[in-house]
């Protein structure tokens, strides 16, 4: 090994948060061969500054003083699309390599950024960005990079796994996701996550890395949890299954099909295992057949060992397996089953006017759910209908959602079938 190789790279950690503050933690517990912490950078310092970070880590609030620094990799922990993207960009300009956990930033901007540190002969690794501290990124870009993926399908937001499997345990949505937002797993605005755009942001980065696809965020249908209540966890109950957030994208033609959203899932498949905040996802390979990651997808510890993991990686001269992506159209058309509940004042006729709608559509009902214990009054029952894909049904739904009969917006939520992956 040469001298310059034996030499520690010197790293700097910009946002010492949650992530940031793990990170020098466990850097200096474990004191990891070839790196040393340099500096550390945050708005108004002084709140952050900790007795146990050594006199030697310059502490600043001058971003500037990390950037013209002789720092080789710089961890960028603050979040966000500004001004914490135009650090990295300097960054990299400046020659250094960077490691980050900003999954808004990579769905957004990654390619640019990778051509960028390519063209600067340094590195950008991101495996904390999905999942935190499951190595699903590493292990597309390493161990999997010899099959042909061609569908993933994952619980990538712990805090709407939370919610909805304390659900499936009896709770209502508004109480557990005060429990959520006590627990510091919900921010005070949860809408990034029960409206599914935090797991859009991830599913986007894995379809990159996994089905070499290039999609636009904003492509991707995404639909919140909000309108699951509880009586829909008895019904998937009495249908073999439960109800979780499910982010999936899959190569198709010329296409990738994907949407995030609430979804019917068997309780057979490993997707319905998982409780609490935890993070899945199960890729399907051409040749390896299915793969599942599993573990905690968020928390300051678990995702400082993603990050940590990727700067040891760049310190001892790994590199990501270069991916390449095309840039490619998406639709949400899954021809799936779909759970369609509705809750109505009773009275005679309403299945038969339902029925024409769908059938207008060529859409054929399945099966009638209607469970006892509910008075004429306000009455829930849940109609499946067989695979169609979304629009006529969309189309259908906008005719009964004329019926005088309606007390509440439909629900209408795609069934997770075993030969679809479950
Ligand atoms: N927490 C997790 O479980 C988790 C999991 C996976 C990925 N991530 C990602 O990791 C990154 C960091 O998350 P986190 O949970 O550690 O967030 P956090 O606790 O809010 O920490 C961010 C830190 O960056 C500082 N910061 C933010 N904007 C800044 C600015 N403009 N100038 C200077 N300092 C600034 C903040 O300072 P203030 O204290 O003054 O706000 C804070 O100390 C995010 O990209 C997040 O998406 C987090």
């Amino acid at each position: 090994m040469s001298d310059a190789q034996a030499a520690k790279m010197k790293v700097a950690i910009l946002g010492f948060g949650t992530v940031g503050s793990s990170v020098a933690r466990i850097l200096f517990d474990s004191q990891p061969a070839g790196v040393e912490l340099t500096h550390i950078f945050n708005r108004n310092v002084a709140r952050k500054r900790v007795d146990w970070v050594p006199s030697s880590v310059q502490w600043t609030e001058n971003v500037e003083d990390v950037l013209s620094s002789h720092a080789d990799i710089v961890l960028e922990l603050a979040g966000g699309l500004d001004p914490a993207g135009e650090w990295v960009r300097r960054a990299l300009e400046a020659g250094k390599s960077v490691v980050t956990a900003n999954k808004k930033l990579i769905a957004e901007h990654g390619i640019a950024l990778d051509k960028l540190a390519r063209s600067k002969a340094c590195h950008l690794f991101y495996g904390a960005a999905v999942a935190g501290g499951v190595p699903v990124i590493p292990g597309l870009q390493q161990g999997l990079a010899g099959d042909r993926i061609t569908r993933i399908e994952g619980i990538l937001n712990g805090t709407c796994n939370f919610i909805l499997s304390k659900m499936e345990d009896g709770a209502e949505f508004a109480p557990v996701l005060k429990e959520a937002q006590a627990l510091g797993y919900a921010e005070a605005d949860p809408t990034e996550d029960v409206a599914g755009f935090d797991a859009r942001a991830k599913l986007v980065i894995l379809s990159r890395i996994a089905l070499r696809a290039d999609v636009t965020v904003g492509d991707v249908p995404a639909k919140s949890i909000t309108e699951i209540a509880a009586i829909d966890f008895a019904y998937a109950r009495e249908m073999g299954c439960t109800i979780r957030q499910i982010s999936r994208a899959e190569l198709r033609n010329d296409e990738v099909l994907a949407t995030v959203g609430p979804m019917l899932v068997p309780q057979a498949s490993p997707l319905a295992w998982s409780h609490g905040t935890e993070n899945m996802v199960l890729v399907g390979g051409a040749y390896g057949g299915d793969v599942v990651f599993s573990g905690h997808g968020a928390g300051g510890n678990p995702t400082a060992v993603a990050v940590i993991s990727d700067l040891l990686a760049i310190a001892h001269g790994s590199c990501a397996v270069g991916l390449p992506s095309r840039k490619i159209g998406v639709s949400g058309d899954f021809l799936l089953r779909h759970y369609i509940r509705f809750v109505v004042k009773d009275r005679p006729g309403i299945i038969a006017q339902i029925a024409g709608a769908l059938a207008e559509q060529e859409i054929n009902i399945h099966a009638i759910l209607q469970k006892p214990g509910h008075t004429k009054e306000n009455l829930p029952f849940v109609v499946i209908v067989e695979p169609c894909p979304p629009g006529p049904l969309k189309k259908a739904l906008e005719k009964i959602a004329k019926l005088d009969c309606l007390l509440e917006p439909t629900l209408d939520l795609q069934i997770l079938e075993p030969e679809n992956g479950a």
